[in-house]
């Protein structure tokens, strides 16, 4: 079976690791779309590249035309994540593509409201613009958070020169994570099932602090600190003051209102999952994805997503 999969934003970190494993498939032809196709690393020679903006409507239609597939792995502003994917959407309607995957591999967005978490609103507003198509069936993948990002000082969970996880509850509350590599294999597995469409949980392990502690240990024979440094309550607190002081501050709460949302249960994905129906991939877990990182490459290791294609 031969299928065509359109990859929008092929430039970026995610799309990257999915071609790559697309590109290994020979009953795969890959049509990549990207504002600049100098980024696009020379292993890709085979992807045939259509260039343009996400707001570049010919270019745009030109790049859907003959695709089975279009998956969107774009990431920006609200104005691409929402009105960049509906041309995508409306372009894979005009030209006859049946599947449309969302720029989502993130945790369960569809229990929240509108301004929850705000950096999932354009998803939500995504999901029921696919959900309206008679045309165009939508896949929306989740996957937690990316694991290579959680211990990234950004995320203020981890603190490498300490070697310690704060944390906030109890510490048994569950973290669903998954890789880039291994969210991108679950993708191009879903690319390749035809009947595949929906929402897809998909998702590489889950496992509370104290165990993401205990593998370290198991894995770098190195124990770190384990620190709780409030309640949720508390964490609630603290997330609203910051962004009632500097609104425009995102950096300041955006981390604090995951870490919220994550951990209070309202984004958890689980515990049932479809992982099942790709037994061809291997779920990665906590300690898997530690076991292939070094200690030290831990803080940083969102860098090198997408570099060795
Ligand atoms: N669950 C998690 O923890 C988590 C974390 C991160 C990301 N994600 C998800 O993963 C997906 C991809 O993220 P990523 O980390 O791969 O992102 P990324 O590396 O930042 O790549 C973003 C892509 O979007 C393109 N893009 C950005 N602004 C654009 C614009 N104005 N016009 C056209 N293209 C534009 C970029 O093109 P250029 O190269 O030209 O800039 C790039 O190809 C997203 O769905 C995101 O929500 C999930």
């Amino acid at each position: 079976m031969s299928i065509t999969v359109g990859i929008a934003g092929i430039t970026g970190r995610f799309a990257r690791e999915l071609t790559s494993i697309l590109l290994k498939n020979p009953n795969v032809t890959i049509k990549g779309y990207c504002r600049d196709p100098s980024k696009v690393p020379q292993s890709f020679s085979n992807v045939s590249l259509v260039k343009g903006d996400a707001y570049d409507e010919p270019a745009i239609q030109s790049f859907v035309t003959g695709c089975d597939v279009v998956v969107c792995c774009y990431l920006g502003d609200p104005k691409l994540m929402v009105e960049g994917q509906k041309l995508l959407i409306d372009a894979c309607a005009a030209q006859g593509v049946p599947r449309y995957v969302a720029s989502d591999w993130c945790v369960d967005y569809t229990k929240l409201k509108l301004g929850q978490l705000f950096p999932k609103d354009p998803m939500i507003h995504i999901k029921a613009y696919l959900d309206a198509q008679d045309k165009v069936k939508g896949v929306h993948i989740l996957v937690g958070m990316f694991t290579n990002g959680f211990f990234g000082a950004h995320f203020g969970i981890y603190d490498a020169v300490t070697t310690t996880f704060k944390y906030w509850g109890t510490g048994n509350e569950i973290w669903e994570g998954t890789t880039y590599r291994n969210a991108a294999e679950y993708t191009a597995a879903v690319c390749l099932d035809k009947d595949a469409v929906g929402i897809l949980k998909l998702v590489g392990g889950r496992s509370t602090i104290h165990e993401i502690a205990t593998s370290f240990e198991r894995v770098y024979g190195v124990k770190p600190n384990v620190e709780c440094q409030g309640s949720l309550d508390d964490l609630f607190k603290l997330m609203n003051e910051q962004r009632e002081k500097d609104p425009k501050d995102l950096f300041s709460y955006m981390f604090l209102l995951f870490h919220y949302y994550m951990i209070n249960g309202t984004t958890e994905i689980g515990p049932q999952y479809d992982n099942d129906k790709y037994p061809q991939v291997k779920p990665v877990t906590w300690e898997d994805y530690l076991r292939n990182v070094s200690q030290d490459q831990l803080p940083n290791a969102m860098s090198v997503v997408g570099q060795n294609v």
